[in-house]
C-alpha cells in the first residue's frame, strides 16, 4: 500500500521535473527566436551591418557556444515535449470530433450564454493539434538549419573563413533555401507564440490577464515576428533591397 503511494509520489515528482524542463527549455528557445530574428534582421541595414554583427559575436566567442547550446536545448525540448504525443494521438481524433460538435453547439447557443464559450474549447484543441504538427516540422527543418549554421560558424566550409557572412547567407537563401526557411519561419513563429501562450495559461497568467488579452498579446507577437521574418527573408533572397542600408553608408569625403 505504502509502496504504491511512494511510487505514485515518485512518478508525480518525475512528471513535474519533466514538465518544468520542457517548459523552461521551450521558454528559452522562444526568447532565443526573438533575439535571433532581430540579429538576422541586421541584414535590413545591408551586408555591412550583418557582417559587423556576426563578426563581433564570433570574435567574442558568443556565436560558437550559442550554436551548441541551442542545438542541445532544441533536442532536449523535442524529446521531453513530445513525450505526451503517443498517448494523446488516440485522443486527438476524439478531440477533433468533439471540437466539431462544440463548434456547432457554439452556433446554437443563446445570445446571453455564459462567458466560457464552447467555441473556446474548440479553438484551444485546434491550437494544441497545430502545435504538435508545427513542432514536428520545426524539429526536422530546425535541426538541419542549426547543423548547417554550426558548420558555418565552426568550419570554413562556407565562404573563405569560418563564420557567418552576408554574401554566403544570401547565396544559399537565393539558391533555394528560401523555401525550407519560409516553411520553418511560419511553423516556428506559430509554435513559439502558441507555446508561450499555453505556458502563460498553465503557470497562472489567468490571475493577471484575461484569456482574451493573453491571446491578443500572442497574436500581436506572432504577426510582428512573422512580418519581420518575411521581410528579412526577401532581403536575404535579394528580392528586396535592404531598406535601412542608408543608415550605414560612409559619408562621402
Ligand atoms: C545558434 C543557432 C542559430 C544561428 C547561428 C542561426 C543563424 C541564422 C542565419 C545566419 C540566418 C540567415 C540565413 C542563413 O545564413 O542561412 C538564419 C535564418 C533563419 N533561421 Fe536561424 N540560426 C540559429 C538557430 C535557429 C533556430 C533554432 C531556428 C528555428 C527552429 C531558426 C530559424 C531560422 C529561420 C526561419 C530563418 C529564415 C530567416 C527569416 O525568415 O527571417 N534559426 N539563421
Amino acid at each position: 500500500m505504502l509502496t504504491g503511494h511512494h511510487s505514485r509520489v515518485t512518478d508525480a515528482r518525475r512528471q513535474l521535473t519533466v514538465e518544468l524542463i520542457s517548459g523552461a527549455s521551450g521558454l528559452v528557445l522562444a526568447l532565443f527566436m526573438w533575439g535571433h530574428m532581430i540579429l538576422v534582421g541586421s541584414i535590413l541595414t545591408g551586408a555591412r551591418g550583418f557582417d559587423w554583427l556576426a563578426g563581433t559575436l564570433e570574435i567574442y566567442y558568443i556565436a560558437q557556444p550559442t550554436v551548441v547550446v541551442i542545438l542541445a536545448l532544441f533536442l532536449i525540448h523535442a524529446a521531453l515535449a513530445s513525450r505526451k504525443i503517443p498517448a494523446q494521438l488516440a485522443e486527438r481524433r476524439r478531440m477533433i470530433e468533439l471540437g466539431k460538435t462544440l463548434a456547432h453547439a457554439g452556433r446554437d447557443r443563446p445570445a446571453n450564454a455564459s462567458a466560457i464559450s464552447p467555441l473556446q474549447a474548440h479553438v484551444e484543441s485546434q491550437l494544441w493539434i497545430w502545435q504538435v504538427r508545427t513542432g514536428m516540422v520545426v524539429l526536422v527543418l530546425g535541426s538541419f538549419h542549426v547543423i548547417l549554421l554550426g558548420l558555418d560558424v565552426l568550419t570554413p566550409l562556407f565562404g573563405e573563413r569560418p563564420g557567418i557572412e552576408a554574401l554566403t547567407s544570401a547565396a544559399r537563401v537565393k539558391a533555394g533555401l528560401w523555401l525550407p526557411y519560409a516553411i520553418l519561419l511560419v511553423c516556428v513563429e506559430f509554435h513559439a507564440s502558441v507555446g508561450l501562450y499555453r505556458l502563460a495559461i498553465k503557470w497562472g497568467a489567468g490571475r493577471l490577464l484575461s484569456r482574451r488579452t493573453t491571446r491578443r498579446i500572442e497574436s500581436v507577437l506572432l504577426w510582428f515576428f512573422l512580418g519581420l521574418g518575411v521581410v528579412v527573408l526577401l532581403v536575404l533572397a535579394e528580392v528586396l533591397p535592404p531598406p535601412f542600408e542608408f543608415l550605414l553608408t560612409e559619408p562621402v569625403t
